[in-house]
């Protein structure tokens, strides 16, 4: 557990922007920040980041939040995980009470392992610079390929020992699970009562990080050649481990990535060492296989422009054509390098220093879709068939590109190069984009058929996205009434009522001049809703206020807190130990609340000026009784609705006294009803 006052530390020290940057490449709007949202297919910048309140909120997949929750969705870390990484970030000391054994146990399998990859890690650097065996074979290895001991150690390069149990005796020895040895993949074994055997065995080793510098798996390459082994073997999928999400070398790459403004994309570990080497720091590897939707997402957020390089030898090339229609599609500019024949891009980056790396780059650098119109041309020759097939081939590259702009630019230039008229070409373009987008449509209703509805009681109910919504079932009659009432107490709870203020003539100096002078304060907010409810508390059933279970608890710790001198409301529920409070806090707080007009009239204010949160502060004694209010009338429409079923199936004795009942009602929600102008409408 970390304490509260630790955790309101790491939240104020951990500024929003700076957090996000790590992940997010944002650009200044006013007083705000945006970039693309990592959480969704983000075209166009949805993300927000307001330094002013250190939150940040996507506008339109609703996900966000504070540093802290950021961190949870971004690194799929527990809150408390989400802390300590924070923590470690801006060097805060975190003091955490000895974790009992159950504590322990709770810890989440993720959790450990990690830490076990993580101690996997610094064996396999270990045994590499200090091992007679990993000096000898593996670090000599690395030098003969001509790695320089700075990128060895900045890609945590390591040695795995020949020996079959070396690493899992190890491990077991310091204290880690054999379930964790397992899980991960570092060690086989079926059977409890043998050893474990290690994965990695005799070769060296290539960790591979998540974007923020985690261990997730590891590449292990074999040195000599051996008949039917691969050459590399990696760590097997795990509840950690997703091939197709990360990509090798994002981590140290990313800054370069953004200053660059251009990402290049190469096939393997060494490629990017070598690169990194050579001072080209902006690259990243697909580890061999086709490039996935989100490992593109991954490199959007940091650029736009990819350039792929590829070995000078085309047997290669065409495989890859494919997995580039995905990065079309997702908007991005894409450009193609060949190599010299017979390099790669470790090879070729091996004989080169930077400057004249990027000279060869910007010398041979071709758009994709060109690149690809000219190797299919080659091909094709003059055959008419083939020639046909081509167009159709490119055509289908281009309708992808969601840009307007681009892509009329590219069919204008495909024309050109393929010597058709332009119109041809664009007709084949949007016959294909129509068939697509029809398509997707199927497909998105197949998956809506498929979808089943989801439970409402959801703390923060606008963040479910529009396409779930409309399968949800109807929503509680309390949620909105609670939810607002929840929102003052969050924002304003310790706040008073109402402030009044006197002008009053001042002398200062010779001049006079006119101040104004509080001369009396109200309740605080949180005070009045309870006075408020607890005055009509009849109309609850057992006095429950809140029918949401996370509200109420919000509520009655606001009320035990009031005689706390040092406590204010929107700080502490933000930085709340309860994730699903802090979270829901910060849902609250960046609400882009709009007085509706109705309210606005009803307070005398004009339209145009509704809608700003400085002017909700100055009403807040109408808007919370106003609140309170609507409460109140939605437990008595309930209790009316409840009461006329009964009345359908009572006998003459017990229908008197309903009726009593029902008339006093009726009463009741008149009185309501006034106080709350014409909102209500009167019907049941
Ligand atoms: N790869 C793999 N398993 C294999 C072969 C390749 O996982 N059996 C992946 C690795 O991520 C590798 C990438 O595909 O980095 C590219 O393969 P390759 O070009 O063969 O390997 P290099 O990394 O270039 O290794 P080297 O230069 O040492 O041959
Ligand atoms: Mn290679």
């Amino acid at each position: 557990m970390i304490d509260q006052q630790t955790i309101e530390r790491i939240q104020d020290t951990a500024q929003i922007v700076d957090v996000v940057s790590d992940f997010v490449t944002l650009r200044r709007r006013g007083v705000n920040f945006v970039g693309l949202c990592p959480f969704h297919d983000d075209r166009t910048p949805s993300f927000y980041v307001s330094p002013a309140k250190n939150i940040c909120k996507c506008f339109s997949c609703g996900e966000g939040g504070s540093s802290v929750h950021f961190i949870m969705k971004h690194e799929q870390l527990s809150y408390h995980e989400a802390l300590k990484f924070l923590a470690k970030k801006y060097n805060i000391e975190v003091v955490e009470k000895e974790l009992t054994s159950e504590e322990k146990q709770a810890q989440s399998d993720r959790d450990s392992m990690f830490i076990l990859n993580e101690f996997a890690r610094d064996y396999f650097v270990k045994t590499l610079h200090q091992n007679p065996e990993g000096k000898a074979i593996g670090l000599s290895y690395f030098r003969e390929r001509g790695f320089r001991d700075d990128i060895i150690k900045k890609f945590q390069l390591g040695y795995s020992l020949e020996q079959r149990d070396a690493f899992s005796s190890e491990a077991q020895r310091a204290g880690y699970k054999r379930e964790y040895l397992l899980k991960t993949g570092l060690s086989f074994g079926d059977d409890e009562n043998r050893p474990l055997t290690d994965r990695f065995r005799g070769r060296v080793i290539f960790p591979v990080h998540t974007l923020s510098g985690k261990v997730v798996a590891f590449g292990g390459r074999i040195l000599k050649k051996v008949e039917n082994t691969g050459k590399y073997v990696n760590s097997p999928e795990s509840e950690i481990y997703s091939k197709s999400k990360e990509l090798y070398g994002i981590f140290f790459s990313k800054n370069a990535i953004v200053k660059a403004d251009k990402c290049f994309l190469v096939e393997g570990y060494t490629d990017v060492l070598s690169m990194h080497q050579a001072g080209i720091e902006n690259v990243v590897a697909s580890s061999g296989t086709a490039l996935t939707l989100g490992q593109i997402r991954m490199i959007h957020r940091f650029s736009e422009n990819i350039t792929v390089l590829y070995d000078g030898d085309s047997a290669g090339i065409k495989a890859a054509l494919r997995g580039i229609d995905l990065l079309l599609e997702d908007g991005m500019n894409v450009r193609v390098v060949l190599l010299p024949e017979g390099e790669d891009p470790d090879s070729f980056a091996q004989k080169q220093n930077a400057e004249k790396f990027n000279r060869f780059i910007d010398e041979n650098e071709q758009d994709f879709i060109r690149f690809k119109t000219n190797l299919l041309l080659e091909e094709a020759g003059n055959d008419p068939i083939k020639r046909a097939g081509l167009i159709s081939n490119i055509v289908q590259s281009i309708a992808l590109i969601p840009d307007n702009i681009k892509r009329s630019i590219y069919m204008q230039d495909t024309a050109t190069l393929l010597n058709t008229r332009e119109d041809v070409i664009i007709a084949a373009v949007n016959k294909i984009r129509i068939k697509n987008y029809e398509k997707r449509k199927e497909q998105r209703q197949k998956e809506e058929s498929r979808e089943t509805p989801v439970k409402t009681e959801s703390a923060s109910g606008d963040a479910i996205n529009t396409e779930t919504k409309k399968f949800l079932p109807a929503k509680s009659p309390y949620e909105k009434p609670e939810r607002e009432l929840i929102r003052y107490i969050v924002r304003y709870g310790t706040l008073p009522i109402f402030v009044r203020y006197e002008k009053e003539k001042q002398k200062e100096e010779d001049k006079e001049i006119e101040v104004e002078v509080t001369i009396e304060e109200g309740p605080s907010v949180i005070e009045v809703i309870k006075f408020d409810l607890l005055r009509d508390k009849f109309i609850f059933s057992d006095e429950v206020f809140f029918s949401n279970s996370l509200y109420r608890s919000i509520f009655d710790e606001a009320c035990a807190k009031l005689s706390d001198e040092s406590f204010v409301c929107d700080r502490h529920f933000l930085t709340h130990h309860d994730p699903e409070i802090s979270k829901l806090a910060t849902d609250l707080i960046s609400d882009k609340y709009q007085l509706s007009k109705i309210h606005a009239r009803s307070i005398g204010e004009s339209e145009d000026e509704k809608g700003s949160r400085l002017r909700e502060r100055n009403f807040l004694d109408k808007l919370v009784i106003r609140a309170t209010t609507e409460l109140k009338n939605a437990h008595i429409m309930q209790m009316i609705k409840e009461l006329n079923k009964k009345l359908e199936t009572a006998g003459p004795e017990e229908e008197t006294e309903l009726m009593t009942r029902f008339m006093q009602l009726q009463d009741l929600k008149k009185v309501l009803a006034k106080n709350l102008g014409e909102r209500i409408i009167l019907k049941f």
